[in-house]
């Protein structure tokens, strides 16, 4: 195998230099090589156990008995997160699409990786990942562990042939042998190695908000704008049916419902019956390297959930995505496609186009005016921890300034179809 793999690694990289001095000058030179590795500096440490709002008991249920924490693996972890060793040219580490300076995300549409290739999904933050019922915006990973593995051996990401080829150029180097030696008794190998990743993931936990120290008792936390949109949030504009859980058990933790819905942010622009008889033999084949490789790299990537339960309802569904931290880990959707979070609200006000048949029911136009929206805005930042308080200021600033000249996504009339479907809920 290693010869082979070589040998098309070498291919890849003649063309990707063809390309490079290609005469097309409108292409940035940097397009074939994705963005340097970001360092591991004080916001890459492991969190805090005492942050306001931090939620003890379920932090304890997320961590699996066959993967206890200690200090050394999540130190290992936390090397491994940064080290672009772990991709096949020593150009891509996790860290690379979830830059703790970014609130774990890398501020694009969608990522980019080794070789400057680009996937068709926008990179959700790993802080408070650990509480995802699923991983990935069509949950096609279930735990942390399984997850790691899979951007390891993607083609547009990592681009290792297999897992092991991923352990044998960490395992050429002593400090390595040394720190799996020391974490787990052995030499390196694949299940030790995406263990230590999960581990370490599991330690980015993030609270802290003005929000938690509102619920907790300050009322001054956060100001009058927020709280409308706090009250808005949970009425009129109807967010509360999947960025929380029904009242009797309303998820403050995280706000999102660990289900997956179509809201319509895609316009249907495949042909899905194709695509998705396409999609269906590979589910069948059981092949979750594949699976992933769809997702992330081919038009299949549109058909969201349906990846994963091959029923037709889950067409274009995709997870509900917490929204802690959400003013500094824009853009938005899971195509990157809305740059701001007004844009977001707009798609949401006027509801969704009336040809696709997956739309999920809840998604009606709300009629909501634009200091409602403001609002709304207003309580989305309050959920921004404090160590991302500075970077969600400035983002708050350079959003509202776009957003009063372009809004791409405003239809007024569309928002205001229907007056009915703004009343209440109960
Ligand atoms: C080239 C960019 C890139 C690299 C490298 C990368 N990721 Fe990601 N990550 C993404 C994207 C894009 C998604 C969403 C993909 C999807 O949902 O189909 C994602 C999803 C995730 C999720 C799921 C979060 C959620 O809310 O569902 C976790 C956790 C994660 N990545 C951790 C990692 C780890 C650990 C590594 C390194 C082993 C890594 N990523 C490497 C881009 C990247
Ligand atoms: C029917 C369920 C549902 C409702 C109602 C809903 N959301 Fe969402 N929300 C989702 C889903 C699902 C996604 C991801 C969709 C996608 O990427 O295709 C999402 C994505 C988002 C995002 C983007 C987050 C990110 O990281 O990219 C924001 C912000 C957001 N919702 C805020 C709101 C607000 C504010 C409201 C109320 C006006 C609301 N949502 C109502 C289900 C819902």
């Amino acid at each position: 195998m290693g010869p082979v793999v070589r040998a098309s690694v070498v291919i890849v990289a003649v063309i990707a230099v063809a390309t490079d001095t290609s005469a097309d000058t409108s292409a940035p030179a940097q397009q074939a090589r994705p963005p340097p590795i970001p360092k591991s500096g004080p916001l890459a440490q492991p969190r805090s156990t005492r942050q306001v709002g931090f939620p003890l008991d379920q932090t304890l249920a997320a961590i699996p008995p066959d993967n206890p924490q200690t200090p050394e693996k999540i130190a290992l972890g936390q090397k491994l997160f940064f080290d672009g060793r772990l991709s096949v040219d020593g150009t891509v580490a996790c860290a690379t699409c979830h830059d703790p300076q970014r609130a774990f995300t890398d501020g694009r549409p969608t990522s980019v990786g080794v070789l400057g290739r680009t996937g068709q999904r926008n990179s959700p933050t790993v802080l408070n990942a650990l509480y995802n019922k699923t991983q990935f915006w069509d949950g096609r990973a279930k735990t942390l562990e399984d997850q790691a593995a899979l951007p390891i051996v993607n083609s547009v990401e990592m681009g290792q042939p297999d897992l092991e080829a991923a352990v044998r150029s960490l395992a050429a180097y002593p400090e390595y042998q040394q720190a799996f030696q020391n974490t787990f008794g052995r030499p390196p190998n694949s299940k030790d190695l995406i263990a230590a990743i999960a581990s370490y993931e599991r330690t980015l936990t993030s609270f802290a908000s003005p929000f938690d120290r509102f619920l907790a008792g300050d009322d001054k936390a956060i100001g009058e704008p927020a709280k409308r949109g706090w009250v808005l949030f949970n009425d009129r504009a109807r967010c509360n049916k999947c960025h929380a859980l029904p009242d009797e058990m309303p998820d403050l933790t995280n706000f999102k419902d660990d289900d997956f819905h179509n809201i319509g942010v895609l316009i249907v622009r495949h042909h899905v019956v194709p695509l998705a008889h396409k999609a269906e033999k590979l589910v069948n084949s059981g092949n979750a390297v594949e699976v992933d490789q769809a997702a992330i790299g081919s038009d299949m990537s549109a058909l969201g959930r349906f990846l994963v339960t091959k029923t037709e309802s889950d067409i274009a569904s995709f997870k509900t995505p917490g929204l802690r931290n959400v003013m500094v880990t824009g853009p938005y959707f899971h195509d990157g496609s809305h740059e701001t979070l007004w844009d977001v609200l707009d798609h949401y006000n006027k509801g969704a186009g009336p040809q696709d048949p997956w739309l999920d029911p809840d998604i009606q136009p709300l009629g909501l005016q634009e200091s409602e929206l403001d609002d709304l805005v207003a309580f989305m930042a309050s959920l921004t921890s404090d160590v991302y308080q500075a970077q969600g200021m400035q983002e708050l600033a350079r959003q509202r300034a776009l957003a009063r000249t372009n809004r791409p996504y405003r239809d007024t009339r569309r928002a205001f179809r229907l007056k009915t479907a703004a009343k209440p809920l109960r």
